[in-house]
C-alpha cells in the first residue's frame, strides 16, 4: 500500500502533495463538539480510546487527508508524570506550577505506562478503522514547550517564569527536561508499536528561546528523544516543528536526526525552499487564510503549491487549524490542493 505521506517523508516528491492539518480534529467539527460533550473535562476525552478514536478518523472520514493525528495532547506528559492538569472551558490549560527542585523531583516516571496506557489503545483503534492508504502520525510535545507549561503553570505571553527558573536554577530545570524527556521516549515508543507511522515534535514556544540557550533548552533534549526512537525504531520518520524559531531553523535541522521539518507562517517561502533542498518540509499556511476562505485562501495556496512542487513537500498549516474555522473551507482547501497542476492557474 502507498502512503503518499510516507514516500515525501523519504524524500520523494509527491505531485499533488499528501495533505493534513494541524488540529484537524476538535471545536470547529459539530462532529467533534457532539463526541466532546459526552464526557466531562478533555483529558477523559484523551482517555475514552473509543471516542479518541472517533474524533481522530472524523476528519480524515470527513474530508479525504492523507494522515490521521492522534487524538491527544502535548499536556498528556506531564498528567502522567503525575502533575495536576485541568483545561478549563475557554481559558486553556491550568497546571499546578513547578517551581522548585522538590517539585521536579516529586514526579515519577513509574506512573507512565499506566497513565498513557487508554493512548496506546486509542493508537490501535484508529489504525484498525483507518484507510489502508492514510498514515497515521503519533505526537508528542517537545521538552521545552512541555517545560513551559509545567513551570508557567499554563500559557505565557512572557515564559518570564521558565525562563527564571531555567537561569537561576539550572540543575532542577536540567531534571524537569531529564523527565519529560524520559516520559516523552516511553510514551511515543509505545505510541510507534500501536500502530504510528509518523512521529511529530512540537515545539510550539521554540521562537521564545534566546538563542544562546538554544541549543541547551531546544536541540539537546530534542535530539535525545529523536536517538532514541530511531534507535529502537530505525525507520521511523520524525517531523521536527519548531515553531517561531526563525533563523534557528537551520540549526535545529543540522543538528537533529529528522526525517522532514515543518515551517511556521513567519518563515518566508524562500527560506522554505532552502530548507527543501536539505530535507522534507512541511507547511506553512497561516491558519486566517482557511478561517477566510475565498480567494486569499486560494491564493495562499496556489502560491505554496507552485513555490514547492519541486521537492518533497507535506500541504499543512503553519499553525492549528482556528477554532472558527467554517468546515466548507477545509473542503475548499482540498479540492484546490488536489486539483492543482503546478505553473497552471
Ligand atoms: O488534531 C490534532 O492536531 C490532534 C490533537 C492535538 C490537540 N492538541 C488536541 C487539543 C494536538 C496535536 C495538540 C497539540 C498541542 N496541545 C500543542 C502543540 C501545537 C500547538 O498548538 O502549538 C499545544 C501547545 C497544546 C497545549 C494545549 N492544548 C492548549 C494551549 C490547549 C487549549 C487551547 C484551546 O484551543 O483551547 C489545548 C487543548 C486542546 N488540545 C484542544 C484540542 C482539540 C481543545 C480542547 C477542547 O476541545 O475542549
Amino acid at each position: 500500500m502507498t502512503h503518499r505521506l510516507l514516500a515525501t517523508l523519504r524524500g520523494e516528491a509527491t505531485e499533488p502533495p499528501p495533505l493534513w492539518l494541524m488540529r484537524q480534529a476538535g471545536r470547529y467539527l459539530p462532529e467533534y463538539r457532539e463526541i466532546r460533550q459526552q464526557v466531562e473535562g478533555f483529558i477523559a476525552l484523551c482517555m475514552d480510546s473509543d471516542r479518541a478514536a472517533e474524533v481522530t478518523l472524523q476528519p480524515v472520514r470527513r474530508y479525504g487527508l492523507d494522515a490521521a493525528i492522534l487524538f491527544s495532547d502535548i499536556l498528556i506528559v506531564p498528567h502522567a508524570l503525575g502533575q495536576s492538569v485541568r483545561f478549563e472551558e475557554g481559558e486553556g490549560p491550568k497546571l499546578d506550577a513547578i517551581r522548585t527542585s522538590r517539585t521536579v523531583n516529586s514526579l515519577s516516571i513509574d506512573g507512565v505506562a499506566g497513565a498513557v496506557g487508554p493512548i496506546w489503545k486509542t493508537v490501535e483503534k484508529v489504525r484498525a478503522g483507518l484507510a489502508p492508504d492514510a498514515a497515521l502520525i503519533g505526537f508528542a510535545g517537545s521538552p521545552w514547550t512541555v517545560a513551559t507549561y509545567m513551570v508557567e503553570g499554563g500559557g505565557s505571553k512572557d515564559f518570564s517564569a521558565v525562563k527564571h527558573f531555567a537561569l537561576s536554577e539550572p540543575s532542577a530545570f536540567a531534571g524537569l527536561l531529564d523527565r519529560v524527556v524520559e516520559a516523552s521516549i516511553l510514551y511515543l515508543r509505545g505510541q510507534i508499536d500501536a500502530g504510528a507511522q509518523v512521529i511529530k515534535l512540537f515545539d510550539s514556544w521554540a521562537g521564545a528561546v534566546p538563542s544562546d540557550r538554544f541549543d541547551e533548552w531546544v536541540i539537546a533534549p530534542t535530539g535525545r528523544i529523536v536517538d532514541a526512537l530511531k534507535e529502537s525504531h530505525t525507520q521511523i520518520p520524525i517531523i521536527g516543528f519548531p515553531r517561531g524559531a526563525g533563523a534557528n531553523y537551520h540549526r535545529y535541522v543540522d543538528r537533529l536526526a529528522i526525517d522532514a521539518v515543518a515551517v511556521d507562517p513567519s518563515v518566508p517561502l524562500s527560506e522554505m525552499q532552502t530548507l527543501q533542498k536539505r530535507l522534507p518540509v512541511q507547511g506553512k499556511l497561516d491558519p486566517a487564510f482557511l478561517h477566510t476562505g475565498g480567494p486569499a485562501l486560494e491564493q495562499a495556496v496556489k502560491t505554496l503549491l507552485d513555490g514547492l512542487a519541486g521537492g518533497p513537500f507535506v500541504f499543512n498549516l503553519g499553525h492549528g487549524i482556528h477554532r472558527f474555522t467554517p468546515p466548507d473551507n477545509v473542503a475548499a482547501l482540498v479540492d484546490i490542493v488536489r486539483s492543482h497542476r503546478p505553473g497552471v492557474r
